[in-house]
């Protein structure tokens, strides 16, 4: 079995973050996000790797290399045409993954546990599709199954008004018959070739199609506190499986709960560290708190601060002189406290489309 990983796009709306950084490399937990799609594929069996890129991607490619990191093979697949709807992606890698079945994981999606026992499903019951549905607050912007008398009818794309509150999660299992699928549907009236149309044409064409209902899943839809749930949901996973503290802590440093400190990274002078918590290499923290669901990148410095629910990005220096909550803070920013600067007041140098509370 083979795996494509969508890391194409425009990620509209993650910006200004995804000004400076493809979406699917956003860190969270500490790891860019794509890293937890091949984690599982590599975990369910599947080494041989394709990934879906925008024309000219350039930065994927140096973060992801070869695959030999993960003991899989990566070959990368440019968009023809550019980002022309999720469905296009199935027809422009047909070249490539026909004659075997595949799973197809969209790069902004994370599904927690593992997907051995889909993979195993697929397989036994020797499927044409398999897909993962999940339960959501807001169906209307997703694929959303409509069901009827306990069968699978077909799936309806960002519907006005949804049927469920079940969502079309981004894994997907097909065998050959997915070309035919994508072959035969017309772009949207958003102008995108659309996955739940390939979908429905594979369940009405009479396929043999089988679903699931997940937990544990999430997908960004491109509000910040979106990302922040994503990184709270990883930090309970990963640092349930892994703990590790490689810095430097001074004696008046008090760790409390599941944290991962970096090589090289400094801990001293009044620091309160209350898990779950995941710092970087070569990062500073003196006098401060790091709350829970809190994740800083390397090079960082954190100093008078108070943070909490927070995503600190590389190389970023935070001396707040206060309390930050919910916060995303993109790489090489800097946070300083007005207090001894005049006039008083917040001085602000923000990209576009940035959000501050004050
Ligand atoms: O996440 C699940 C949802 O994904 C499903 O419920 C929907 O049925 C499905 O259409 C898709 O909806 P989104 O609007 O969330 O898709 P988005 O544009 O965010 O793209 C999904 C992933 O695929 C993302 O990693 C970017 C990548 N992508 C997207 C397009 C349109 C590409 O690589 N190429 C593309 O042409």
């Amino acid at each position: 079995m083979r795996a494509l990983i969508a890391a194409g796009g425009n990620a509209r709306r993650l910006r200004p973050i995804t000004y400076t950084i493809n979406k699917h490399l956003i860190p969270l937990a500490n790891k860019p996000m794509i890293y937890y799609a091949i984690d599982h594929i590599v975990a369910a069996g599947i080494r041989d790797i394709y990934v879906n890129v925008n024309p000219g991607e350039k930065e994927i490619q140096q973060y992801l290399g070869d695959g030999s990191r993960w003991g899989a093979r990566i070959t990368y697949i440019e968009q023809t045409g550019g980002p022309k709807g999720v469905a296009h992606i199935i027809k422009n890698a047909e070249h490539y993954l026909r004659g075997e079945p595949f799973l197809f994981h969209l790069g902004d999606n994370i599904v927690l546990g593992d997907l051995n026992r889909f993979v195993e499903r697929f397989q036994r019951e020797n499927l044409d599709a398999l897909f993962a549905f999940s339960r959501v607050r807001d169906p209307q912007r997703f694929g959303v199954p409509v069901i009827e008398n306990g069968k699978l009818v077909r799936i309806e794309e960002k519907p006005i008004a949804p049927k469920t509150d079940l969502a079309q999660t981004g894994i997907y299992f097909y065998n050959d018959t997915v070309f035919d699928a994508v072959a035969n549907i017309q772009p949207s009236g958003r102008g995108e070739y659309e996955i739940a149309d390939a979908n429905t044409y594979l369940i009405q064409a009479g396929h043999n199609v089988g679903w699931e209902e997940i937990t544990g899943w999430w997908k960004d839809t491109g509000k910040p506190e979106d990302l922040l749930e994503g990184n709270q949901l990883l930090l309970n996973e990963v640092l349930d499986k892994e703990v590790y503290n490689y810095g430097m802590i001074g004696p008046d440093v008090v760790i409390q709960g599941k944290v991962q400190i970096g090589k090289n990274t400094t801990v001293w002078e009044n620091v309160l560290i209350r898990g779950p918590v995941s710092i970087g290499e070569n990062v500073t923290i003196k006098n401060s708190y790091i709350g829970p669901y809190t994740s800083i990148g390397s090079n960082c410095v954190i100093e008078n601060t108070e943070i909490e629910h927070s995503v600190v990005m590389d190389y970023a220096e935070v001396r707040a002189g206060t309390r930050i909550v919910d916060s995303i803070i993109g790489k090489n920013t800097i946070i300083t406290s007005a207090k001894n600067s005049l006039p008083l007041g917040h001085k602000l140098i923000i990209g576009d489309n940035s959000q501050v509370e004050i």
